[in-house]
């Protein structure tokens, strides 16, 4: 017990002021308790008394007075049992008779350890510790984490925070949420989808493959697929299929359209169109002769004979003879219905006199010249018969 309160108590007593209290401690502090205690102490009291004496037909009556003890209660402060006085604060302090360590003693035999810490058998405060560490969490006890405020479990040992619209993903990132699966886009913002490249925005959650695509569906970005009876030409066109257009223009599915100078023929497309004579048509306007014929122009051709001359070539090395010739050994040869002596047939009914005849009076036969003066009605001269001539006289 404390000797400042004897002290003081002492002092009152002999003061002779009877109260007696402890100073300081407060009835309602933690640990303090409230004892009652009883004095003895010492009051005067007055009295009446009759005397011998009498004053009127009574007794006289006095005052007197006498000094009486009685017993008081007082209510002392002390620290309750388990608890001790802490003179540097005036409080009652719990007392923990096992150290308590890293912790604070706050009831008698009573360890308190600062979160997260936990106490062990020991009487010491420890901290859990937590393997794998805690992320976003605190370690509240061993391999037990609590996720931090505002945050999140995601698993034991992860914590995430995310705002509104944002879920987590694997690696604890925070991704938008959108309510709807974005079709070949991806979810860029809450409830927006972004295309992915190469796809172009069809409506609120769906993209579609971008491309420009000639005769065909768009099925991919840049990739066409062709329309029935059509064919690629590259990625994005594509072109009307003919079975054969040659020589054409294909411009729907099996329908050819063929260039000037040339005509529709099955399964060759188009082929050039012309008329030729003794040939083939090779090109619009142009033939080929056939073997044996000679090309006379563009469009017709003539049989070819070695020779024929006197004669008509009819076909490939197949003359007709003019009439008054006949074909022999390979020639038209002139006919001459009266044999040619002297002579050869150089025409038909033509004999062309051998070197030293000459044709007769009738110009037919060939027979030997007769001399100048034989029939000369003239003069020879150089034997050559001159007639007489009366207006141009000899100069003799
Ligand atoms: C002592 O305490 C009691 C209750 O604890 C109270 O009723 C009483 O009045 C107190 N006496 C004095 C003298 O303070
Ligand atoms: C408690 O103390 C004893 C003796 O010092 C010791 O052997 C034991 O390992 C301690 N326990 C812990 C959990 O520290
Ligand atoms: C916590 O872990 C430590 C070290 O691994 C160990 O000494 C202690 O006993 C564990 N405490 C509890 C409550 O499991
Ligand atoms: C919790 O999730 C994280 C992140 O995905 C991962 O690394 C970790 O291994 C997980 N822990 C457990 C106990 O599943
Ligand atoms: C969606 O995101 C795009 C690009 O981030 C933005 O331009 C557009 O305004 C957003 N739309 C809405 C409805 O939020
Ligand atoms: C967008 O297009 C997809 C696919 O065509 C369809 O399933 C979806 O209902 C459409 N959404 C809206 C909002 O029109
Ligand atoms: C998404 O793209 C694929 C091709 O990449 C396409 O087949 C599909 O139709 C597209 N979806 C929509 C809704 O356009
Ligand atoms: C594909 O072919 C068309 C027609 O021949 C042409 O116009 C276009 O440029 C070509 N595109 C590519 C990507 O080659
Ligand atoms: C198409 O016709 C041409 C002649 O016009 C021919 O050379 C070619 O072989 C034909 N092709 C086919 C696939 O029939
Ligand atoms: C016609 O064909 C012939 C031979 O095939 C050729 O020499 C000539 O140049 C062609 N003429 C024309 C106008 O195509
Ligand atoms: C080609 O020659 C034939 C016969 O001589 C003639 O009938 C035709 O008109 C000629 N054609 C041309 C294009 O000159
Ligand atoms: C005769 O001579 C003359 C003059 O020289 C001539 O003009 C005439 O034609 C000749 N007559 C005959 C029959 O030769």
């Amino acid at each position: 017990m404390c000797l400042r309160i004897v002290t003081f108590c002492l002092i009152i007593l002999i003061a002779v002021e009877l109260v007696c209290y402890t100073e300081g401690l407060d009835a309602n502090g933690k640990g303090v308790c409230v004892v009652k205690q009883s004095t003895q102490q010492r009051r005067r009291k007055s009295y009446s008394a009759m005397v011998n004496k009498m004053c009127g037909h009574r007794r006289c009556i006095v005052r007197k007075y006498k000094y009486e003890t009685y017993l008081t209660w007082m209510n002392h402060t002390v620290c309750c049992k388990g608890y001790q006085y802490v003179n540097d604060f005036d409080t009652c302090s719990p007392i923990c008779s096992i150290e308590c360590i890293h912790g604070t003693c706050i009831e008698p035999d009573t360890c308190q350890c600062n979160e997260p810490a936990y106490l062990n058998e020991n009487n010491t405060c420890v901290t859990p510790t937590c393997s794998p560490e805690c992320v976003n969490a605190n370690c509240l006890q061993n391999n037990t984490c609590t996720c931090k405020e505002n945050f999140n479990p995601y698993n034991s040992t992860h914590c995430f925070h995310c705002d509104t619209g944002y879920t987590v993903d694997e690696n604890l990132n925070c991704r938008p949420i959108c309510e709807s699966t974005c079709i070949n886009s991806s979810c860029a913002s809450p409830n927006n989808c972004t295309c992915d490249s190469g796809f172009e925005f069809k409506n609120g959650t769906a993209c579609e493959p971008k491309c420009d695509c000639v005769n065909g569906n768009c099925i991919a970005p840049n990739t066409c697929s062709c329309y029935e009876g059509y064919i690629p030409v590259n990625e994005t066109s594509c072109v009307p299929k003919c079975n054969n257009c040659s020589n054409g223009n294909c411009v729907a599915p099996n329908t050819c359209i063929c260039n000037p100078g040339f005509r529709i023929q099955d399964n060759l497309g188009c082929v050039p169109d012309c008329i030729c004579v003794n040939g083939e048509c090779v090109a619009p306007g142009n033939c080929s002769c056939y073997k044996g014929y000679v090309r006379i122009n563009e469009t017709t051709c003539t049989p070819k004979c070695d020779s024929c001359s006197n004669g008509e070539c009819v076909a490939p090395n197949i003359c007709s003879c003019y009439s008054g010739y006949v074909y022999v050994g390979g020639f038209c040869r002139p006919i001459c219905s009266v044999p040619c002596i002297n002579g050869v047939c150089s025409a038909p009914d033509e004999c062309l006199c051998n070197d030293g005849y000459v044709k007769d009076k009738n110009g037919v036969l060939c027979v030997k010249p007769k001399s100048c003066e034989e029939d000369c009605e003239g003069y020879c001269e150089a034997g050559i018969c001159v007639p007489w001539n009366c207006t141009d006289p000899i100069n003799l």
